[in-house]
């Protein structure tokens, strides 16, 4: 048997229950493909869930607002891909009457869908034979081949999907393309793979030559950017209730379009009064005498994002009663009921939790 038949004959056998794999619909495949992305099975499987029941088709994910899209994506991170699964949604609902294009080369013109995704759907759901690309195919590839050169550079990532497209199965390419995640997911794992349960163990190069747990190799990575970004708490009572102060993140940047607290970055862990006069918020709060740091810090996380490592720290500052000026555009005032509404980054989350009991009692 050869590559492909024996890759096959083992996935019939030992495929992972999965349950996007009970359909061919390119909404659902659609739907698991941009969870996956960057998000691991166990984690993506509650959302992929959760956006089926809210959004069953592809019509009411476009008919959704960005803000309910953004708001179930909390958590998962990388927001661009809700931002864009909501835009490729209205996109197909109105200019391909609901209906997904068939083939790679205009599933790759979509936004949010590139090789990969694009690879995937047109075999999965179109039975096309392209084949899907991702740090598994290529681990299981590399070894099999026994590449030690570093899979990051544009040669050898060329040279391995030349190999992957020419074993692919005309017939079954989304099988075969499922299998190979499948193998690289839990035999031809990262670190110490399971060799001797392998069914290509006899051929791969890496296993035979004993240098399977150093590859794949890659060359270091980028350093990462260290950002200081410090949040504000700005809190009021209108006589009802308990207010807060948002803000949205329109720019291009991480989280855009999610909501935060009103923050200020500085390049390095300082903040003084000379930068936070420059913001709108705390430049009018400081005209009208508010003393703006009296708890002081409340709080501080790092949190390491795929590029950059944030510490974030907070500042809690009451504010006297029924004090909620209007600020322009991006901030709102609004209730603490509301802001859990409110797709946000999880660091945000995690930290408001601390303050329901303060928020819900009044
Ligand atoms: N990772 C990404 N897509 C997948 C799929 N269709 N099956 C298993 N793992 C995956």
């Amino acid at each position: 048997m050869n590559f492909t038949s024996r890759l096959l004959k083992w996935y019939n056998e030992n495929k992972r229950d999965l349950p996007w794999r009970e359909s061919r619909e390119p909404y659902k495949i659609w739907l698991s493909e941009i969870i996956l992305q960057q998000t691991r099975i166990v984690q993506g499987l509650a959302y992929y869930h959760r956006f089926l029941d809210k959004f069953p088709d592809i019509q009411a994910l476009a008919d959704a607002s960005e803000d309910d899209v953004l708001s179930l994506w909390q958590g998962l991170g990388y927001y661009s891909r809700a931002r864009n699964l909501h835009y490729t949604a209205r996109e197909i609902a109105e200019r391909y009457g609901g209906k997904f294009p068939d083939n790679y080369k205009d599933l790759l013109e979509l936004k949010g869908i590139g090789p990969y995704t694009a690879a995937a759907l047109a075999s999965i759901a179109f039975n096309k034979p392209h084949a899907t690309i991702d740090g598994n195919v290529t681990r299981v590839l590399a070894r099999y081949f026994g590449i030690t050169d570093p899979v990051n550079e544009t040669k050898i990532k060329n040279q391995i999907s030349e190999a992957a497209n020419e074993l692919i199965d005309p017939q079954l390419p989304g099988m075969f393309n499922q299998a190979m995640m499948d193998l690289g997911a839990t035999i031809c794992k990262p670190g110490k793979p399971s060799c001797n349960i392998c069914p290509l163990n006899n051929e791969c190069v890496a296993r035979v030559k004993g240098i399977e747990e150093i590859i794949p190799v890659k060359t270091s990575k980028v350093k990462q950017r260290e950002r200081f970004f410090h949040f504000f708490l700005l809190h009021t009572h209108n006589g009802n209730e308990r207010l807060l102060l948002t803000e949205k993140r329109e720019q291009n940047d991480i989280w855009k379009n999610l909501y935060q607290l009103p923050l200020i970055e500085t390049p390095g862990v300082e903040l003084t009064k000379k930068v936070m006069i420059q913001h709108p918020v705390l430049d009018r709060l400081i005209s009208d005498n508010i003393p703006v740091i009296p708890e002081g810090r409340v709080q501080h996380y790092s949190h390491v994002l795929t590029h950059q490592r944030l510490q974030a720290f907070f500042y809690n500052i009451p504010l006297p009663s029924d004090y909620y000026p209007n600020f322009d555009g991006a901030y709102n005032w609004v209730t603490f009921g509301a802001f859990q509404k409110l797709g946000k980054p999880i660091l945000i989350a995690r930290f408001i939790e601390i303050f329901r009991d303060f928020f819900e009692n009044k």
